[in-house]
């Protein structure tokens, strides 16, 4: 048996999120694809791969997965680990500062074996680089020595899986990119399938919540798992210090308000965001960066948390110049186009139909 310490792997570089290690939260992670919701055509297609990898007898392809935070990839992950019945390392891409980091990972892979690259679209180029060859040839190039002297010595490692997370995709080098066999999106939960989540994770948290209840969290929860999940436990919270045994509806109609988040599952920031948007500049177009300095967001944040939502509901637009609200946004928020936003939203709405 091999130990990681024996072939000096720096076990700081072999991170998790606080979350991942929250005992709560492992509870709540499928372990088994049949046990992931949704996400039907992704599951069918790995499934597919996975099988047929472990029929040849051969490394399952690279696999890339993005879409919005919370929608499942760590989880995902695993679960392929699982499924193919090799271990998993995790790292992410803020975490491997030098070449030399990563090469030290990479040699301590056995065969098969899954390295999971969080937040992928952050490694630093030199660092991107080693990842070329060992994804291509599942060799190792490295340069020794200095000057006239140096020479590059190609070191073999284990066939082993990569699979890259991000909410970044467009942020992905392209010849890093073009390296995985298999890119998959994530897309949003439907309500009913994010009910689903919720009274699974309720059951193994040993909560007893009414249809209804988990139905209610569901519609809030953007489309999220990550989402609904933290919303349960907060409803869970209320219900308890109510003295009630099982969530109803109104238990979770009342925490709900109580955190402030609307019957679309809107919470303050977005509302700010839209607020702003209408009546600081009339429905844009809006600059990012001048959006979240408006509302004292970080544009990050604004685009991988925020942004996604809005966008699938229909209430802004991504345009060439910037943000801008869209018919639902201002109905949402109780206000009313002016003309000059109203002939905007009108180009922008029949162009897009
Ligand atoms: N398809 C799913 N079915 C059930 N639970 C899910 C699903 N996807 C995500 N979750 C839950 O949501 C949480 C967040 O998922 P995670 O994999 O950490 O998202 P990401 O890595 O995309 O940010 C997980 O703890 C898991 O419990
Ligand atoms: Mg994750």
């Amino acid at each position: 048996m091999f130990e990681e310490e024996d072939y000096g792997v720096d076990e700081s570089l072999i991170v998790s999120t606080k979350t991942e290690y929250d005992a709560e939260e492992n509870v709540l992670r499928p372990k088994a694809m049949s046990d992931y919701v949704g996400q039907q055509k992704v599951k069918e297609n790995l499934g597919v791969y996975i099988a047929a990898a472990k029929a040849r007898g051969e490394a399952l392809d690279h696999v890339l997965l993005y879409g919005p935070p919370g929608l499942g990839k760590t989880t995902l992950s695993h679960i392929i680990a699982n499924e193919l019945g090799v271990s998993i390392k995790l790292t992410s891409g803020p975490a491997i500062e030098r070449s030399g980091d990563l090469a030290a990972i990479l040699t301590n892979l056995n065969d098969g074996d899954v390295l999971f690259i969080d937040e992928i679209h952050r490694l630093n180029r030199s660092v991107e680089e080693i990842l070329y060859s060992a994804m291509e040839d599942y060799a190792l190039d490295i340069i020794v020595g200095k000057g006239p002297s140096a020479r590059n010595i190609r070191f073999a490692l284990k066939k082993f899986t990569l699979i890259g997370a991000t909410t970044r995709v467009g942020m992905l080098a392209a010849p890093l990119r073009d390296r995985f066999g298999i890119i998959n999106r994530l897309e949003m939960y439907t309500p009913a399938e994010l009910q689903e989540i919720v009274s699974r994770s309720a059951k193994a948290l040993d909560i007893s919540i009414e249809d209804e209840a988990a139905a209610e969290i569901a519609r809030r929860s953007r489309g999220t798992p990550r989402i609904a999940n933290r919303l349960l436990k907060r409803v869970r919270d209320f219900s308890l210090v109510k003295g009630n045994v099982t969530i109803t509806r109104e238990d979770a109609r009342f925490a709900l308000s109580r955190l402030e988040i609307d019957e679309l599952g809107l919470d303050e920031t977005d509302r700010n965001l839209l607020r702003a948007l209408i009546e600081k500049f009339n429905g844009g177009p809006t600059g990012l960066e001048t959006l979240a300095a408006t509302i004292n967001e970080d544009a990050n944040t604004i685009e991988d948390v925020y942004e996604p939502y809005l966008l699938q509901l229909g209430f802004i637009a991504r345009t060439p110049r910037g943000r801008i609200c869209l018919k639902d946004g201002y109905a949402h928020m109780g206000l009313q186009p002016s003309l000059k936003a109203k002939r905007q939203i009108s180009i922008f709405e029949t162009d897009d139909e």
